[in-house]
């Protein structure tokens, strides 16, 4: 997969060389440019922003130097690509935005079936409307929000889409079996997980988890992922498909939702007999 970055903070990606996705760029398996907009800049300031039209807060990223960066990223990304995509392939531009689609594990997944992406991190209040605008004439577009709360501009979005992304890439993470059994693969959280030592301050390891009993153990751990997301995420437990869920499950969820408790902390844990 290719991916182009276009920030005006290239360092912020730098994160993007260590650990699996790092990994990932050294195989081969991602190819990741990031290129910094300043660069399409030709004022001696290197002057990426202005005042809003119609008055108002803050500051506007300019069309100019976006509109030159998106032309080389489509210029450098079919170079790359020749021979694997066609001539006239385009990457899909995400625009991370508060104002944006929610990004979900759903959203990872097409993504990850994608030959190449492309990220333009807005700062300030925004990038001109006209840059997504022009680029929609010639590339699919899509804005994206991690969630309701409003970061500084794109890149911390850009870390999370693309790690997301990344991992989902064959190859990437050596145990496919652990991307299926996660949180939001099958609408259901995940389940807890415990090491040794078996007891550690008092606490002590769920006995089912020792008892070398896998049915018991994967009756518990389905238990817990039921009960975790009508408690902690009671919109995914609704959108739960009935046809999925089995009697263990359905009584599960009804004991959990007729006693909710607090999804903001865990529940008390059971007084200690003297
Ligand atoms: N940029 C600023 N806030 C954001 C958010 N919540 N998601 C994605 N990009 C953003």
């Amino acid at each position: 997969m290719r991916i182009d970055v276009v920030t005006i903070f290239p360092e912020y990606l730098d994160a993007l060389r260590l650990s699996l996705i790092g990994r990932a760029r050294e195989q081969e398996l991602l190819d990741l440019q990031v290129h910094d907009l300043r660069d399409f800049t030709h004022d001696r300031h290197r002057t990426v922003d202005d005042t809003p039209y119609g008055g108002g807060p803050g500051m506007v990223m300019r069309p100019e130097p976006w509109g030159e960066a998106l032309d080389h990223v489509q210029a450098a990304g079919r170079t790359a690509l020749a021979g694997v995509s066609g001539e006239d392939a385009t990457p899909h531009l995400l625009v991370p935005s508060p104002s944006g689609v929610p990004f979900t594990q759903q959203l990872a997944r097409e993504l990850a079936a994608e030959p190449w992406l492309a990220f333009a991190c807005g700062r300030y209040e925004g990038i001109d409307e006209r840059v997504l605008d022009d680029a929609a004439q010639r590339w699919r577009v899509t804005p994206v929000s991690l969630g309701d709360y409003v970061l500084n501009g794109g890149e911390v979005a850009v870390l999370a889409v693309v790690e997301a992304v990344a991992r989902l890439l064959p190859g990437v993470i050596g145990n496919a079996q652990s991307l299926v059994e996660e949180s939001h693969e099958d609408g259901l959280l995940e389940y807890p997980v415990y090491t040794k030592p078996a007891s550690w301050r008092g606490l002590d390891v769920p006995a089912v988890l020792l008892s070398g009993h896998h049915g018991a153990i994967a009756r518990w751990r389905r238990d817990e992922r039921v009960r975790r997301t009508a408690r902690r995420r009671p919109d995914l437990a609704a959108a739960l498909d009935d046809a999925a869920l089995d009697d263990a499950d359905r009584r599960v969820l009804a004991d959990q939702q007729a006693d909710p408790g607090s999804a903001r902390f865990l529940p008390e844990p059971p007084a200690v007999a003297d």
